[in-house]
């Protein structure tokens, strides 16, 4: 059996399209678009190549996007004024600070000065608790997770009563995606495990999954043999193990694997992401939805 793919790829431009169209109405009848702004602090590559990325896709939705980068040797109290200045900054609804910060900044105490109303990242404490609470309650998932919910319910599986197995327990997706798939409502409404370090059988928990959820940054963990014939495989995992000469630009770029050993695990799953082109994409996706989410709260359309 090969498995279906589910393609991160595809389903960013379904709800990039879906944005644009909703950002072009709120325009027409508000007059006004979604704000972002992100923070960048230092020269970190990866963190530059993330921005510049939300950046651009911001831009092609019509949003106003604010790029702000700064010294890494910026004070916490600046940075923290900076915040405050979005904050109270009627154009703009969404405020991302890139991760990770130096160390001299405290980064809770940096999320945490984060209006959470801005919070489109949903990392702020009183949107944690809110995603806890679930239903009319949460209002800015965090992007990755969310992400991972819209391909499982856009790829046509059926979560109600499924075996939902999440292998990692990280506050940005272990955790908040397996609050998100046992609330009651679409797309979720399911028997949760979580795994991880500590787990004694992993391999046990992880054959009984309808739809597994692998989120350990560990590449390969996941081996054929510990997924069930038919279900559904989201590898979260972005493991840069080497790098190579990309064919397109000549230019050197990372091999990427993820948890899931996707070549056999693909001839037993009924559905799988590949890596890269599975999750990746989804989270800027959601950030963009949260963004407008944030505009739309405001106006009173949500
Ligand atoms: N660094 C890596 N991923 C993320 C993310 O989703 N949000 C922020 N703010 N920083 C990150």
């Amino acid at each position: 059996m090969t498995a279906k793919l589910i393609k991160g790829t595809e389903i960013r431009e379904q709800i990039l399209d879906e944005i644009a169209a909703e950002v072009e109405e709120i325009k027409a009848k508000h007059g006004v678009v979604p704000g972002l702004v992100t923070i960048l602090v230092g020269e970190n590559p990866a963190s530059i190549s993330y921005v510049t990325l939300k950046i651009k896709t911001a831009h092609r939705l019509g949003f106003k996007e604010v790029q702000d980068n700064q010294s890494d040797d910026i004070p916490e109290a600046d940075l923290l004024a900076l915040i405050d200045k979005y904050n109270n900054d009627d154009s703009i609804n969404g405020i991302l600070v890139q991760l990770p910060l130096p160390k001299h900044i405290d980064d809770k105490k940096v999320l945490n000065a984060i209006d959470p109303d801005k919070d489109v990242d949903g990392f702020h404490p009183v949107n944690v608790g809110r995603l806890m609470i679930g239903g009319d309650e949460v209002k800015f998932p965090p992007c990755t997770p969310a992400g991972i919910q819209e391909m499982i319910i856009r790829s046509g599986t059926e979560t109600k009563g499924a075996e939902v197995v999440v292998v990692g327990r990280s506050n940005i997706v272990g955790k908040p995606i397996a609050n998100m798939m046992l609330q009651k409502g679409m797309g979720a409404n399911s028997t949760v495990t979580i795994v991880h370090t500590g787990t004694k059988d992993l391999k046990a928990h992880c054959l009984r999954a309808d739809i597994l959820i692998v989120a350990a940054g560990v590449p390969g963990l996941v081996k054929p043999e510990w997924i069930k014939s038919g279900a559904c495989v989201i590898d979260v995992g972005v493991n840069r193990v080497g790098e190579k000469v990309s064919e397109k630009t000549g230019k050197k770029i990372a091999i990427l694997k993820g948890d899931v050993d996707f070549d056999a695990a693909k001839e037993i799953a009924g559905a799988i992401t590949p890596v890269p082109g599975g999750v990746g994409p989804m989270t800027i996706t959601m950030l963009m939805k949260n963004t407008l989410k944030s505009l739309k709260f405001k106006l009173g359309l949500m």
